[in-house]
């Protein structure tokens, strides 16, 4: 999860000269980005160097990632007659609007294929995509948001707003595929807002919504759902159309794998804090990680449960990836 990154030296080169969005829309530095920690640590995927709201201009909402203090959506979208001036989400043009993402996704496919490995793209779900919206910046309590969920019965904003956002959505994981994603991720990384009621009412049939979009066109391409700060509501989870799991840190592997059963396929879990440690205590977390899910070989993509931290030791990564390799070799 978030392969690229600041903790990366030859990733700093790029980021403290070029602002985000040049970097992530540019596709000569798109591809070199997604290039750079596939070539360090030899991962079973490559990534497309992007973000979660890179597709948000298409529906009319202009966003920035500013250093020091992140995202910035400067669209104010907080009421019905705010959501009903929102572009059209069928008439959506990707390759006009977005025209990168064929470039970068081409490049990368033919990059990963004589790598022998799989691209892997990427979308945020339409509740996290709403709320940073609603927010405008990263929220600590999700005020208004949780304002337009009280006042929905009355006016239907947010239930309107999502469903807009489902639609964008799915057919823009559909574009990456059809530009030469393998597997897309859908990222609810703002799930620890919600209760679970919440979540069942409103981002799940949202992301369900935008998850059968995706396999109804694209039957054979894996989905992976990952819901940071959704591990008390895993069981919920299970019936989305996804075709696997990813699972935040802050739970047990082998609770979330009791709760999902053993056919569902999961991804994750290693506290990302753990590559703070040392190579010692990276290793036992991989192999207590794989055993805990069910030993190598079951239905288990290691993963970190969440991203790479900013000042994580480059170093620790590689041990990471290496003793996933000769863990699961055993196979
Ligand atoms: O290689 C990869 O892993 C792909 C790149 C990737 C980025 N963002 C690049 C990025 C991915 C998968 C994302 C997804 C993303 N973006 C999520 C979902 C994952 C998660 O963490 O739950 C979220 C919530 C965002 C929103 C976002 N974009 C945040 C919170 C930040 C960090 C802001 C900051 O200043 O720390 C961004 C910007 C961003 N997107 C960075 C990267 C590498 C860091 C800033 C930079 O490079 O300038």
């Amino acid at each position: 999860m978030r392969q690229a990154g600041r903790y990366m030296s030859a990733f700093r080169e790029y980021s403290d000269r070029i602002p985000f969005r040049e970097r992530s829309e540019t596709p000569d530095i798109a591809v070199e980005l997604s290039l750079q920690c596939h070539r360090a640590y030899g991962m079973d995927g490559i990534i497309m160097f992007s973000d979660i709201l890179t597709p948000l201009p298409t529906l009319g909402i202009d966003f920035d990632v500013v250093r020091g203090s992140g995202p910035v959506i400067s669209t104010k979208v907080r009421t019905l007659d705010d959501v009903r001036g929102l572009g059209n989400p069928e008439e959506v043009d990707f390759d006009a609007t977005l025209p990168f993402v064929r470039e970068i996704l081409g490049s990368l496919s033919k990059e990963a294929e004589e790598a022998n490995t799989s691209l892997i793209g990427f979308v945020g779900a339409p509740f996290t995509l709403a709320a940073y919206t609603i927010e405008g910046k990263s929220s600590k309590h999700c005020l208004e948001t949780k304002r337009m969920i009280m006042s929905n019965d009355n006016d239907g904003a947010i239930s309107l707003f999502l469903d807009k956002l489902s639609i964008m959505i799915g057919n823009y994981a559909c574009h990456q595929i059809e530009c030469g994603a393998q597997v897309v991720q859908v990222f609810e990384s703002w799930a620890h807002q919600l209760s679970p009621k919440q979540f069942e009412v409103y981002a799940k049939p949202a992301a369900q919504k935008a998850i059968r979009i995706i396999k109804d066109r694209h039957p054979d391409v894996p989905v992976i759902y990952f819901a940071n700060g959704g591990s008390s509501y895993l069981e919920l989870q299970r019936d989305m159309g996804a075709d696997m799991i990813a699972v935040d840190w802050s739970v047990d592997m082998a609770v979330a794998r009791a709760i999902l059963g053993p056919e569902v396929p999961v991804s994750g879990n290693i506290d990302p804090t753990v590559l703070f440690g040392t190579k010692e205590q990276v290793e036992e977390a991989v192999r207590e990680c794989i055993d805990k899910a069910g030993g190598p070989g079951n239905r288990h993509l290691l993963n970190l449960g969440h991203g790479v931290m900013q000042g994580t030791p480059e170093e620790a990564v590689g041990w990471l990836v290496d003793e996933c390799k000769r863990y699961r070799g055993k196979q």
